[in-house]
């Protein structure tokens, strides 16, 4: 994996709520971005929702084109997308954005491990943005005027480096939560987020934890 120190190339592995918020966030920082859609030549209003800049392919030349491949599919897709085009991805830094609910690992894993090892030796992948709602990329700071969290974990810490520039560059706070094991933790905030936010919010999905020290 290299990454050059421009802007690293972007692709999105999906065209929903969460890509489009993502996408819409690094294009307007100046990354280029290429989505991944399993139909892109039905995606006629594509453009004008998330912007001109935008590209719009297959996923195969989505992975091709980016340096940095955010995974924004629904959970039971990834295992079989991941495994489709493993050997492109090996390369590459993937960020994995999938929330797996009842389909958690039951041996203590966390998903983002799952996809580490359906990839196979030579991957880098980094869990980040499971903990925030896609409504959140609308207003990126808190009620306090403070910048929101992105949660995120990997277990190479040069790719650390990178992610952190990443989720500071489109207003969000990096939190460095540990390895990719501890990553598990992250999966299981997301139904009490959830849980949460409709109990306090009645769901707007406005909701983000926060770090207070003092
Ligand atoms: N929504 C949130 O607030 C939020 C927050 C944090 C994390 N997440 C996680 O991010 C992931 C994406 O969430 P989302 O809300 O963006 O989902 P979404 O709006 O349903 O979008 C998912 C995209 O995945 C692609 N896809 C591929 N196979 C699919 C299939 N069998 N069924 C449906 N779509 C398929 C579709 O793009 P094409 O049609 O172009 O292929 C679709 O637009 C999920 O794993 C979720 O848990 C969501």
């Amino acid at each position: 994996m290299t990454i050059s120190k421009r802007k690293p190339r972007i692709a999105i592995i999906g065209t929903g709520r969460m890509a489009k918020a993502l996408g819409k966030s690094f294009l307007q920082v100046g990354h280029f971005v290429a989505f991944g859609s399993r139909q892109p030549e039905t995606k006629n209003i594509f453009h004008e929702e998330v912007g001109t800049d935008s590209r719009i392919y297959g996923v195969q030349a989505a992975i091709d084109a980016g340096e940095i491949i955010i995974i924004a599919l629904p959970h039971h897709e990834v295992a079989n997308t991941v495994r489709k085009f493993a050997s492109s991805l090996r390369n590459k830094v993937v960020i994995d954005i999938t929330n797996p609910f009842d389909a958690q690992p039951n041996d203590g894993s966390s998903s983002a491990q799952v996809t580490a090892s359906i990839i196979g030796k030579g991957a880098t992948v980094v869990a980040a943005f499971k903990t925030n709602f896609e409504k959140t990329f609308e207003n990126v700071n808190d009620s306090t005027g403070k910048p929101r969290e992105v949660l995120f974990a990997s277990d190479d810490e040069k790719v650390k480096t990178i992610i952190k520039e990443l989720i500071y560059s489109i207003g969000f706070k990096p939190i460095d939560c540990g390895t990719l094991a501890q990553a598990v933790v992250l999966d299981h905030m997301v139904p009490l987020l959830i849980r949460l936010d409709s109990k306090e919010l009645d769901g707007k999905h406005d909701l983000t934890f926060k770090l207070i020290n003092k």
